[in-house]
């Protein structure tokens, strides 16, 4: 499964790149938002410390406008994915995008129904929200098998790429119901490395060592 990083915090992005762990980045307006940073800025930046493909969001609501929008933003890097939203205009934007050969994220999708109607329109990523099913007391998990078993029937191409990641066992169990990416918040990343057994036999292995009076170099 690919890791993206879901986040619009450079620093962040370039300390992850460095694990050499990093296959992409997602961002959307609520994480630009959050940056207080200018858009088209920060996309150059990421596009220029990751090679993977880096989403960037169109605003507008009609299709001609997302083109637009979507084409302007695709300019900045060869690697910005365009992410277009789960609906009638964002679709016809996706297969615009696609015959172009421009990649493409279906984002805010909840039900198989429209992750079959993405893939459809020849989206390069489809983005269930897990968290946010989970929020409302579905279970956001099975979403990802359903859309598994779905693409699978038919071979469809269109990656799968677990969005709304909101904790370590999200990760986990989305690579074991065949989610292609995985994009997850810097924090929950650095998370996953963790394990108190770990840590335990680390702490033992270091005094033991010192005990011997050795050296390797
Ligand atoms: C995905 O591309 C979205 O940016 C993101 O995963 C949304 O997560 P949230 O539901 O925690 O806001």
């Amino acid at each position: 499964m690919k890791f993206f990083v879901d986040t619009a915090e450079v620093d962040d992005i370039a300390e992850l790149q460095a694990t050499g762990l990093l296959d992409g980045v997602t961002t959307n307006p609520s994480l630009i938002y959050k940056s207080g940073r200018d858009f088209k800025q920060v996309i150059a930046e990421i596009c220029k410390i990751v090679s993977g493909p880096v989403s960037a969001e169109v605003a507008a609501m009609d299709v001609d406008t997302m083109i637009a929008e979507g084409e302007h933003l695709a300019k900045i890097a060869a690697n910005v994915t365009i992410k277009v939203p789960m609906t009638v205009d964002g679709l016809k934007a996706c297969r615009h995008f696609t015959a172009k050969g421009i990649k493409t994220n279906v984002t805010l999708c909840f039900s198989a129904n429209q992750a079959l109607l993405a893939a459809k329109a020849g989206a390069t990523f489809v983005s269930p929200f897990i968290g946010r099913l989970d929020d409302i007391n579905l279970v956001g998990m099975e979403l990802i098998a359903d859309i598994r078993t779905i693409y699978d029937n038919y071979a469809f191409a269109t990656q799968i790429l677990a969005a709304s990641i909101r904790n370590v066992n999200h990760v986990s169990e989305a690579a074991l119901s065949g989610a292609d990416v995985a994009t997850i918040p810097p924090g929950i990343i650095r998370k996953m490395y963790d394990h108190p057994l770990t840590d335990r036999g680390l702490k033992a292995f270091e005094k033991d060592w010192a005990s011997t009076g050795q050296k390797i170099l």
